[in-house]
């Protein structure tokens, strides 16, 4: 991938612990090519000195608005102008309030509201101040603007709690900033994706699930709003972020999920099915709480709706394309899925191994269609989403004439 190949990115860095994961973000986006001036708040300076990011961009780093010096070299209007993107990692509560009411009284809220370029923010807090009100209607107000949110992440917090509120990982940023330059090979068109496991209840507490993250579907939203179309969501119960542009429909069970997909079926041109649906659902759920007892127990399942082949038997189906979590003989179980359920393309992956499948960040896609089909990555997730995206378009873009 080459997005970032010449051009140049403001990384604002604002006040947080993870300030001094910048460091590193700054040298992977120059190994992808990109050049980096840096912006620090006087918070971040607290955290990292300057210096640091002097000596990993190569380059001065600019932390005050009212500098004679800079200004003279390079002010917030050039430096506004300079950028192809801005991206404030991390993107602290403050940081991001400031943005949000336009203050104008350090360089890096003065940059935002000067450049015309795209911006990004990689939020990074405590958890409970991610969910804070006043900080959901912030990122509210910052995602309408056009502000490209990424992540944050889940997972132990430096405070000490776990939760979500992390700042992804420099290469995870590096892959998403990725996606903001993006060729807009979707542009006009609309995609319907399902994500995350299905949660199929018991009783009143317990439910069967799978393990599931929705990272992969996440990331394939994300891509393909990245691409230019015009993405719904229908996501399972799971701890993801909606990505920037996209339309969310939250649900819970699979029956749910059937009628959100049926719901916004019409007038999509491509159906993206990485929901893992859980196959069965108990016959009779309990109104009350089952009770204990010594006796074995026995549940009766019955089989849930098939979204995916439901989708694709439609009289006027759009584009359809199913995954395929396999443990064995991937392409076989994979091709007799892409025939038996009348798809466009599958995407399969090996679960249930390292370095892939359900909750990891990385993975390797093998995607099969009728008469072809291409390996894609392994990488991060969020790159694979993206070369998946541009070879959906590609094949989509092949069948047009042929329907
Ligand atoms: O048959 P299998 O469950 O392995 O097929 C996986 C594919 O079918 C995935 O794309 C998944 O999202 C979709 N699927 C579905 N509804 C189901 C089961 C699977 O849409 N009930």
């Amino acid at each position: 991938m080459a997005q970032l190949t010449d051009k140049n990115i403001v990384l604002g860095v604002s006040g947080g612990i993870a300030a001094y994961k910048s460091a590193d973000l700054v040298r992977r986006l120059r190994d992808a090519g990109a050049r980096v001036r840096v912006v620090m708040t006087a918070g971040a300076k607290e955290f990292v000195r300057p210096l640091t990011f002097q000596a990993v961009s190569g380059q001065p780093v600019h932390t005050s608005l009212l500098d004679p010096a800079a200004e003279a070299a390079m002010g917030h209007i050039d430096l506004a102008r300079w950028a192809d993107a801005v991206l404030v990692a991390p993107a602290s509560a403050d940081l991001m309030a400031r943005f949000c009411h336009g203050l104008a009284d350090d360089l890096l809220s003065t940059v935002y509201l000067a450049t015309e370029a795209p911006v990004a923010i990689a939020p990074a807090m405590n958890r409970v101040m991610w969910v804070h009100p006043a900080t959901r209607q912030n990122l509210a107000t910052l995602q309408e603007r056009g502000v490209a949110v990424f992540g944050p992440g889940r997972g132990d917090q430096a405070c000490g709690e776990t939760g979500a509120g992390r700042m992804l990982e420099p290469l995870e940023l590096v892959a998403a900033l990725e996606g903001l330059f993006a060729p807009p090979v979707l542009a006009g068109r609309r995609v319907l994706v399902t994500a995350g496991p299905t949660r199929e209840p018991l009783d009143p507490v317990r439910y069967l699930s799978n393990r599931s993250s929705g990272k992969m579907g996440f990331a394939v939203a994300a891509a393909a709003a990245a691409a230019g179309a015009r993405v719904t969501l229908v996501a399972g119960p799971c701890a993801m972020v909606t990505p920037s542009g996209v339309q969310r429909v939250d649900v819970e069970t699979a029956e749910e999920m059937a009628t959100a997909v049926q719901q916004n079926l019409p007038g999509q041109d491509i159906f993206i099915a990485s929901a893992a649906v859980a196959d069965y659902r108990v016959a009779h759920v309990a109104d009350d709480k089952i009770k204990k007892s010594d006796a074995a127990m026995h549940l009766q399942l019955v089989p849930n709706p098939d979204i995916l082949a439901g989708v694709a038997a439609a009289s006027e189906p759009p584009f359809t394309v199913g995954f395929a979590a396999e443990t064995s003989s991937v392409e076989e179980h994979a091709r007799d899925k892409l025939r038996r359920k009348g798809l466009d393309m599958i995407a399969a992956n090996r679960v249930g191994q390292a370095g892939g499948g359900f909750e990891a960040d990385s993975n390797t896609l093998d995607v099969f269609w009728t008469g072809g089909g291409r390996r894609l990555g392994p990488g991060l997730k969020t790159q694979v989403a993206q070369e998946l995206v541009g070879l959906i378009a590609e094949r989509y873009q092949g069948s047009q004439g042929s329907r």
